[in-house]
């Protein structure tokens, strides 16, 4: 279906995290078609505006009214059903915002029409449906960018580029804690974030997961306990979609992960806190401790306390920060994936995010079968931007 409007702005290249004017976009912009048009959809749009080398061309959802609403509110010309952006032409990169439950089947289904996807996080709602999607990626000869991208922004590379010159010498321990605002209180149909596939630990969890293994690499083992706070969740959201949600997940969860560099690391991730004075993520090493913002953001303060200093230092960014009211925009992975179709150089990877996958659904086999669970899968550390 075509409509009237088209508002697209440019401001950045696809090359992540370097400003450029639309002057200096001179090869053929990638096309982008977004499927799933729910609550993150206007996100998106405004994030990936933000870089020059994309061009949105049209959304789908399984929804076509909510397809056209949306790409009405975003001022997108063009929308309709997922079969027929599938069919375009125009769409090299697929961007799938559907909820975890139909990832791996969007995926594929679009890997098999030809294109490029960037798919949300979790890569899919069971580790044997991720190891399908990869090898349908492989089998296509297509790439596959996931979620999360915030490993990304200027925070996590600060702290990363702090570890690899050895400012807290040998890191040794971490701790992670995610006490998660709830959901049912901002989202219009927070359902499947306590279904198969959502909960603390894969919804949240990838943003963790995915500093971590950027900071200090892969992991090996993981021993977990997981339980459920409330097994009826009652949704508050002003014009909410639903009122009620029968919780299926582990909704509060514990873990210790031994990395393979040595490192080992304790974190919490629930959906039942109300509130803590926990922070999101410290690093410890032989010669100091650093200090990390939320990862669901790009951006933040990233604290060094050395043994031999007085107090806390904050660090320089190492790369330009966004902005404030950038922090909840979402584009820059699917950048990513656009700027490795010709420089072959992506960071946020399939291998990554199933990495980062193996290791949380570990923490729940583990709490299930009181045991360690080894990781099979490993992954290189993403390269810095
Ligand atoms: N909402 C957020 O703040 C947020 C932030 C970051 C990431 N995410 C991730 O983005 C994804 C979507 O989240 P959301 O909050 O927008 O969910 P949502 O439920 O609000 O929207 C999902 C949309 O996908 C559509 N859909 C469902 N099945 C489909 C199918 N088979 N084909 C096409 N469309 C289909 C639904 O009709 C709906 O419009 C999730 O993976 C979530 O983890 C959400």
């Amino acid at each position: 279906m075509v409509g009237g409007l088209d508002g697209e702005k440019h401001g950045l290249s696809s090359t992540v995290g370097r400003k450029m004017t639309g002057d200096e976009d001179d090869g053929r912009r990638v096309g982008v078609g977004v499927i799933g048009c729910g609550d993150v959809f206007p996100r998106y749009i405004q994030g990936m505006r933000r870089f020059s080398g994309l061009h949105v061309v049209r959304c789908a959802d399984i929804e076509g009214s909510r397809a056209e609403r949306a790409a009405k509110q975003v001022g997108l010309s063009v929308w309709g059903s997922v079969e027929e952006l599938l069919a375009d032409p125009a769409v090299d990169i697929a961007v799938n915002i559907t909820p975890p439950s139909v990832h791996a089947a969007v995926t594929m289904a679009a890997l098999d029409a030809g294109k490029h996807v960037y798919v949300e996080k979790p890569l899919a709602a069971t580790l044997p449906d991720a190891a399908e999607v990869l090898a349908r990626a492989e089998a296509t000869g297509r790439r596959l960018g996931v979620a999360p991208d915030t490993f990304l922004g200027s925070a996590c590379q600060t702290a990363r580029s702090a570890i690899d010159q050895g400012l807290i010498g040998r890191p040794v321990g971490v701790t992670a804690f995610l006490t998660h605002n709830r959901a049912e209180s901002w989202h219009p149909d927070p359902t499947f974030l306590f279904k198969p596939g959502g909960g603390p630990v894969l919804d949240m969890g990838p943003y963790y997961l995915s500093w971590l293994v950027t900071c200090l690499g892969p992991v090996m083992e993981v021993t977990g306990a997981t339980t459920i706070g409330s097994r009826r969740r009652q949704v508050t959201t002003p014009g909410r979609l639903v009122d009620t949600i029968d919780v299926e997940v582990a909704t509060h969860a514990s873990a210790v992960l031994r990395f393979g560099s040595g490192a080992v690391g304790t974190a919490m991730m629930s959906f039942d806190v109300w509130d803590a004075h926990l922070p999101s993520i410290e690093i410890y090493g032989t010669q100091g401790t650093l200090s990390l913002p939320d990862p669901s953001g790009f951006d933040g303060d990233v604290l060094l306390k050395r043994w031999d200093s007085e107090g806390w230092r904050l660090l320089a960014p190492v790369t330009p920060p966004d902005g404030p009211d950038e922090q909840r925009l979402r584009g820059r992975g699917v950048a990513d994936l656009a700027a490795s179709l010709s420089t072959s150089v992506q960071r946020a990877t399939g291998a990554l995010a199933y990495h980062v996958l193996e290791v949380l659904t570990a923490i729940e086999t583990s709490s299930r079968e009181r045991r360690v669970v080894v990781i099979e899968s490993t992954c290189d550390r993403p390269e810095p931007v």
